[in-house]
């Protein structure tokens, strides 16, 4: 099992490249299902996810190309149709968004058989929201022996959808899905991502007729067939805010380059309040390290609201302010599994229910932590950048799902951190 071993109060100075985005690529390589003809994906991060998402896709049939992923982050896809429809469990379980096949699946192959992704660390992740919006268009499910089975023998068509709650995931299946519908149709109360806003822009440079209108509803009118396409994945915005916090937190200043401001305009209004040392040239962010006196209480959300996938991160931030500031996580029910690991690491903070209270701590100290899902991992990863002494990092294998080259960033800039067997 590979570990992280870091030597904490290094300076980072220098230089981090934003990769792109990891929530972005994985619906867009699933919509390669939606053509016979080839989709080019640049700016694709090179991930463990991104290879367990085209084995999914290799194994329903479509050809992947990944010769170009790691010089230069393409990644080339064709589905000529095939006889398989079915996405086994076993590669479901290793990554959720496999079931971001199911709505592609339906609308081209008009069946599809696809693991239920099961839970994970931060919660039971259910998928009812998927399904029912999938059966407004037509398809037929059942539930058996832990596999979702559907199929729409004539076809999908066109429907008034409203979604119950407001679901990334769901919001992209149906979306995908309803491109290739018969006729209108209508979903209200979707999720507004860039991540949902750059698959919108891919399916229409592939034909697809999609409008969003402004009170989170998109209309869509189905259309025959799609085009391939060659289209540029927009930056990470979470690993943007992550490699940010790592430059507030440690001495030197870091230059964080390939940012999308309009995307992360509601994390750097946050951070303008704790009135923190970032400033903006040109396209890039410089972030020197900043002492946080002030206190907030912070609500994660929906977006355009405080991302969730970045709540374990800047409780590490807060953990250095001189007040006690709280986080209410109100978007998954389990995402507090680092606590525990920054406590033993010198944090102070206490949870009740939903809700943490991050206190003033005398800093961070060395220790041996366990990585539990991805965004935990990285926040133990920033915890031990200032930590006094030696941190090793286990199962980081949480980590390589969504941080390209993260040793290699960081060490660039003058971090002490490597990988161990
Ligand atoms: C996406 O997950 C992201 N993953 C998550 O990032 C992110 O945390 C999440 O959106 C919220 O922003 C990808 O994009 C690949 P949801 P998703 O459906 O689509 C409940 C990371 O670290 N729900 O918006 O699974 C669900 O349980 C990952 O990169 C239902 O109840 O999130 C959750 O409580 C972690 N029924 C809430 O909705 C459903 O059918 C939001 O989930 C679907 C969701």
């Amino acid at each position: 099992m590979e570990k992280i071993v870091i030597i904490g109060e290094e300076p980072l100075q220098g230089t981090i490249e934003i990769s792109g985005s990891k929530n972005a690529s994985l619906p867009l390589m699933a919509a390669s299902i939606l053509t016979d003809e080839t989709v080019v994906l640049k700016n694709i991060p090179n991930l463990a996810d991104i290879h367990t998402m085209a084995s999914v896709l290799e194994s329903l049939g479509v050809n992947c190309n990944k010769s170009d992923l790691i010089n230069k982050n393409i990644i080339q896809l064709n589905y000529q149709g095939s006889d398989k429809a079915l996405a086994e469990y076993d590669l479901v379980r290793k990554m959720r968004a496999s079931i971001l096949v199911l709505g592609p699946l339906l609308a081209r192959k008009r069946k599809a058989t696809v693991s239920m992704p099961g839970g994970c660390a931060i919660g039971a992740r259910p998928v009812n929201i998927h399904v029912d919006a999938l059966a407004k268009l037509g398809g037929e499910f059942n539930l058996e022996k832990g596999y979702i089975k559907c199929e729409a023998k004539s076809g999908l068509k066109g429907a008034k959808i409203e979604l119950p709650m407001i679901s990334v995931g769901a919001t992209e299946n149906i979306i995908m899905a309803a491109s290739l519908a018969k006729g209108e149709t209508e979903i209200s109360n979707i999720a507004t991502e860039p991540e949902i806003i750059d698959l919108i822009d891919c399916l229409k440079s592939m034909g697809a007729q999609i409008e969003v209108q402004s009170d989170r509803k998109v209309l869509i009118q189905g259309v025959e067939s799609l085009n391939g396409t060659t289209h540029s994945v927009i930056p990470d915005r979470i690993e943007a805010g992550t490699y940010i916090i790592a430059g507030l937190i440690t001495k030197g200043e870091l230059q964080i380059k390939n940012v999308n401001f309009d995307h992360i305009a509601n994390l750097l209004s946050v951070f303008e309040n704790l009135e923190l040392n970032i400033t903006r040239e040109n396209n890039n962010l410089i972030v020197k390290e900043s002492s946080v006196s002030k206190n907030i209480s912070l609500d994660t959300k929906e977006y355009p609201g405080f991302p969730t996938d970045l709540q374990a991160q800047i409780m590490v931030l807060l953990s250095l302010s001189k007040n006690a500031s709280t986080i209410r996580e109100n978007i998954f029910e389990n995402r507090f599994m680092h606590v525990p690991e920054l406590n033993r690491m010198g944090a102070d903070i206490n949870i009740n229910g939903s809700q943490a209270t991050i206190n003033p701590c005398n800093g961070f100290s060395g220790a041996q932590v366990m990585a539990t899902d991805l965004r935990a991992s990285v926040s133990l990863v920033l915890a031990s950048l200032i930590a006094k002494g030696e941190t090793t990092i286990n199962r980081v294998y949480h980590l390589d799902r969504g941080y390209e080259n993260l040793e290699n960033k960081l060490a660039g800039c003058g971090a002490n951190i490597k990988r161990i067997q």
